[in-house]
């Protein structure tokens, strides 16, 4: 073997079994793995899970806070502004070294997926070169996938239809959309009939933010529903944000639901993102605006919680933890039953894992061995304390390790030191 996991739990709840990896893969998952390897890994009490992964992101935006000036109200709107004031002054050089200095953040928060989606709506098209150039950069430690985004609307935009072909063309592959961006419902609704159909002909997959506002009457997760069926692209179609359907009749999300299912609909929400600019019209009550993930869940349609924005013109917070986004999501959604618990883990891991294709990801025999140690012992324990990862490996390779955390006291008669991860162990 190369490298040997030793005594690590798995999230599935297997405790004290060694991981042997061989060749970049993982050759055997045991208890008590007789073989020596070059490198050993004492993972005892620690989860071994595969990476985190983030499925809807904007890495052409990412870390451009300040840029030209911070968002003082923190809302949507001063966002879009914003951006559009940065949008001329970008280069490919600043948007290269934001990105890359983001995806280091990514591997050390054991995060080695993302998909990004890409503003289209420039007709220099620099961020499309720039993502494309760090696409191919990070390949060998982190899986970077591009969405073509028409920020600005694919019918509102003047010459966004010939700018997202173009940006197919240099090798962006995924087909975005913002149906709810465009000047009416009518063009709302032909948006996604062209994309869809451009997707199709393309044999791409497609990914739109769709829907995100708070009317009740924004329903063209519908359509997208529909158009997937028509061109025969079931489980290769995702719906982002969907927040609308907070807001919609209970009634129509009962009609709705099954069919987003028979077109096998995956979903992205992203709880921080939406729990802080949804509702914002609202008083009180005031809506929480995140799209209603466990009753997707149960309907068993593909959930995944993404980060959508890094310290960017929208939101200036996040840190690339996909545990923070997950525990967000949990916390907005109401998810505090055991099992709900356990799925928002593997809704910033296998889910999003599916709706970006990613092949031999898993923990499991002949998968790519592609882990995360983490400082907690199972994954609802890694969604309450945001652990560190001790350990990030790629394709059997370490490519970033922390040390455990913990805090020494200066208090008389009490243990001298905190750790948080083995506090119901010890104390
Ligand atoms: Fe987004």
């Amino acid at each position: 073997m190369d490298l040997i996991i030793r005594n690590a739990n798995l999230p599935d709840g297997r405790k004290g079994f060694d991981i042997g990896i061989k060749d970049a893969k993982i050759a055997t998952i045991e208890t008590s793995l007789p073989s020596k390897a070059n490198e050993e890994i004492d993972a005892s009490g620690y989860l071994a899970s595969p990476p985190f992964v983030d499925a809807h992101f904007h890495m052409d935006a990412t870390l451009s806070i300040g840029q030209p000036r911070l968002n003082q109200s923190g809302t949507l709107l001063e966002g879009i502004e914003l951006w559009g004031e940065l949008k001329p002054h970008l280069t490919v050089e600043a948007i290269k070294e934001r990105a890359l200095r983001y995806c280091d953040m990514a591997v050390a928060r054991g995060l080695l997926a993302i998909r990004s989606h890409v503003d289209i709506c420039d007709p220099r098209l620099l961020a499309v070169d720039a993502l494309l150039e760090v696409k191919k950069e990070v390949a060998h430690y982190l899986d970077l996938q591009l969405v073509a985004f028409p920020q600005d609307g694919f019918f509102r935009s003047p010459d966004a239809a010939i700018l997202l072909e173009t940006a197919l063309d240099r090798g962006v592959e995924v087909v975005g959309g913002i149906p709810h961006f465009e000047r009416t419902m009518e063009d709302g609704k032909e948006s996604v009939e062209a994309l869809c159909r451009i997707a199709a002909e393309r044999g791409l997959r497609v990914d739109m933010h769709c829907d995100e506002s708070d009317d009740p009457n924004s329903r063209h997760i519908e359509t997208l529903t529909a158009e997937t069926v028509r061109h025969g692209l079931q489980g290769r179609v995702t719906g982002s944000h969907l927040t609308s359907m907070h807001s919609m009749d209970n009634y129509y999300v009962s009609k709705l639901l099954p069919l987003m299912s028979e077109a096998e609909m995956n979903v992205v929400s992203n709880p921080l993102i939406n729990i802080t600019i949804q509702g914002r019209h609202d008083t009180y009550p005031k809506r929480r605006g995140m799209t209603r993930v466990p009753e997707m869940m149960k309907t068993g349609l593909n959930v995944a919680f993404g980060h959508d924005c890094v310290m960017d013109p929208w939101y200036s917070l996040g840190s690339a933890d996909m545990l923070e986004v997950a525990s967000m999501g949990l916390h907005v959604g109401q998810m505090t039953g055991v099992e709900e618990m356990k799925s928002c883990f593997r809704a910033v891991t296998e889910f999003p894992a599916k709706i970006m294709g990613l092949e031999g990801y898993g923990l499991e025999k002949g998968c790519n061995a592609d882990i995360v140690i983490l400082q907690a012992a199972d994954p609802i324990e890694a969604l309450r304390l945001k652990p560190n990862r001790l350990f990030v490996i790629r394709r059997g390779k370490i490519i970033a390790r922390s040390q455990p955390l913990q805090s020494e006291l200066e208090l008389p008669g009490r243990p001298k030191l905190v750790n948080f991860s083995e506090i119901l162990k010890k104390y």
